[in-house]
């Protein structure tokens, strides 16, 4: 079976409103804008505040996209958010973004893959779009870590940050695929690295159980050595097979986890800075939407010349990885 070459045809985001900044964090917890900005590059980060949640800041990313690529909603074929922190177990994000954006022919459903959830909703895309499955997909990358921090842990709360993304794909009209490669990678066995504990209570009748707090558990130091350890090969890997190399790429765009962490990928990997995308400073760490934030910001404010060959590198709880390279055509923001 012929396979359809896939374009990725819109990209959006939308962060809510609330700035905090790391002055404010520290009359929260014992530390210092110095120190949050050395240890991670970050300056502020956006929280949802009132009645905000991962899917409001996802209807809002979705109604962009509609908005400024003029599409139909009916017309979208699927929706799949990637999402670590819903705001309801179920129903899923995606079912509840499809009724407000009133995609009512769509299929919708959530996936986990924390900070590569871009990355592993665009490789579902692309392989029900190659084989003609389905048409229009819309991908809604959107986390609100705020809700599941412990704020009074120095060490987690300073780097997460809340925020939407918004990507459609669709067949290719030209022939050209847009996703040159793709490829992803889950350790299970690291898992602990960073968690999410839903204990719940068990039955009155049965025995027992430990019920935890609903916090993110983050080994900083372990993430940030796992990534060095495994991105530079993981990359490599990824550009031998779509026979590339580094001086083809003209944009390396990672998640934002960390500055240290982009830059030392960045120097290993041979990318000078004007390559490499980088906006932490003001969003923080947000998750699934960091690395669609990035490029429509990156577009919008001129960092990013279309059109581009880029490589997008997500990584996080799971442990996942992914990365791919991409086209970033003209017209898509
Ligand atoms: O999104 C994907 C998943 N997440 C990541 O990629 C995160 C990767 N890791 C990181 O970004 C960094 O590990 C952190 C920014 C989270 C932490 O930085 P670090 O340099 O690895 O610090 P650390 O956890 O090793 O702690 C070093 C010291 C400790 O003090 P002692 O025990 O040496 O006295 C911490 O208590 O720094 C202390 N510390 C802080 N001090 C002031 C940790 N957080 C803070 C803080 N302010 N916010």
């Amino acid at each position: 079976m012929q396979s359809i070459p896939v374009m990725i045809s819109g990209i959006s985001y939308s962060v809510p409103k609330t700035i905090v900044t790391n002055d404010e964090i520290a009359t929260l917890v014992d530390t210092s804008d110095e120190w949050i900005k050395t240890r991670t590059g970050i300056e502020e980060r956006r929280v949802v505040s009132g009645g905000e949640t991962s899917v409001t800041i996802g209807i809002e990313a979705a109604q962009k996209l509609i908005k400024n690529r003029n599409i139909n909603p009916k017309e979208i074929d699927l929706i799949i958010s990637a999402t670590s922190i819903p705001s309801k177990a179920y129903p899923a994000v995606a079912c509840e973004i499809q009724a407000a954006i009133e995609a009512d022919n769509a299929v919708a459903f959530d996936i986990t893959a924390a900070c590569s959830g871009l990355i592993y909703a665009m490789s579902i895309a692309k392989a029900y779009i190659s084989s003609g499955t389905y048409k229009k997909v819309l991908l809604i990358m959107t986390d609100a870590n705020s809700k599941f921090v412990d704020w009074t842990d120095r060490r987690v709360c300073c780097i997460f940050g809340d925020g939407a993304g918004a990507m459609l794909l669709e067949p290719s009209k030209d022939g050209e695929d847009d996703i040159i490669q793709i490829d992803l990678t889950t350790i299970g066995k690291l898992g602990d690295y960073i968690s999410l504990e839903i204990t719940g209570k068990n039955c009155p009748l049965a025995e027992r159980n430990e019920e935890k707090p609903l916090y993110i558990h983050m080994e900083g130091r372990e993430v940030y050595k796992f990534v060095m350890t495994i991105m530079p090969e993981k990359i490599g890997e990824t550009l031998k097979r779509a026979k590339l190399k580094e001086s083809d790429i003209d944009y390396f765009i990672p998640h934002q986890a960390n500055l240290r962490i982009i830059d030392a990928l960045s120097e290993r990997l041979g990318f000078t800075k004007e390559k490499v995308i980088v906006n932490i400073q003001k969003y923080g760490n947000t998750s699934a939407a960091s690395i669609a934030i990035a490029i429509t910001e990156g577009i919008q404010n001129g960092k990013i010349k279309l059109p581009c060959t880029a490589l997008l590198t997500g990584f996080g709880a799971g442990m996942t990885c992914g990365n791919a390279i991409v086209k970033l055509r003209e017209g898509i923001v």
